[in-house]
């Protein structure tokens, strides 16, 4: 076959091809886009859909499904201001008040051998990697990071288990807060855990 015809095929079949990609057509100017859709509501949802949002009614009224009233925020609803996550108790002792936290929360968890065990295994996986085993400020890596707490003596031996919950929910200096990580249950079977074991140590 004559050689020009291979390349002005390849050259039709690569822009062909390459014309193909452009899929996502809701979002390019209205003069790009493809002039036929084959069973457009096939593609477009009439119902408000969560991140799929089509918010330009001049150009594209047939695909337009903006939530009224959520205009610039999609069709993700922010949650009502003051909702509380269902199960989540509010936590409204702010960082730098840790004095007043120490004093005032007390565990309103019942300390048994249950607790206990659970706090062992909290302790191990959320803490013992920083604060050693045993408590020492010994752990793996407080190698590189420098200044990990002692909790098993010292000046912390006689701290509150709501000093120890409001570091954990709050942070403190270099230790991040890990609220985030650990719910405010489980926060308080570590702080159970520390006060029993890792500071009497039995
Ligand atoms: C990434 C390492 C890291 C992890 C994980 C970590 N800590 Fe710490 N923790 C630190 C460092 C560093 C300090 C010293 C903070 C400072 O004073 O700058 C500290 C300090 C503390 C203090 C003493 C605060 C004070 O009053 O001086 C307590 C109590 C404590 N951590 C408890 C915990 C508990 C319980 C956990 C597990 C839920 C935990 N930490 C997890 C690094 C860590």
């Amino acid at each position: 076959m004559n050689f020009t015809y291979i390349k002005l095929a390849l050259i039709v079949s690569a822009v062909g091809f390459l014309a193909s990609c452009n899929h996502n057509f809701d979002r390019i100017p209205v003069h790009q886009q493809p002039r036929v859709e084959f069973a457009p509501n096939m593609y477009h949802a009439e119902s408000y859909e969560p991140v799929s949002v089509i918010d330009d009614s001049v150009n594209f009224p047939e695909g337009y499904n903006q939530m009224p009233g959520n205009e610039g925020f999609g069709n993700l609803k922010l949650p009502v201001a003051n909702t509380i996550k269902r199960g989540s108790t509010p936590y409204h002792i702010s960082k730098d008040s840790l004095e007043f936290a120490a004093r005032t929360l007390q565990n309103p968890l019942v300390l048994n051998d249950q607790v206990l065990a659970e706090g062992e295994v909290l302790y191990t996986r959320f803490c013992a990697h920083c604060h050693g085993e045993t408590g020492g400020g010994d752990g793996p890596v407080s190698e590189k990071l420098k200044g990990v707490a002692n909790l098993s003596g010292g000046q912390l031996a006689t701290v509150s288990e709501g000093h120890i919950f409001h570091v954990i929910t709050r942070g403190k200096g270099r230790m991040l807060q890990h609220a985030s990580q650990i719910d405010a249950n489980d926060r308080w079977k570590i702080a159970h855990f520390v006060k029993e074991k890792i500071q009497k140590k039995q």
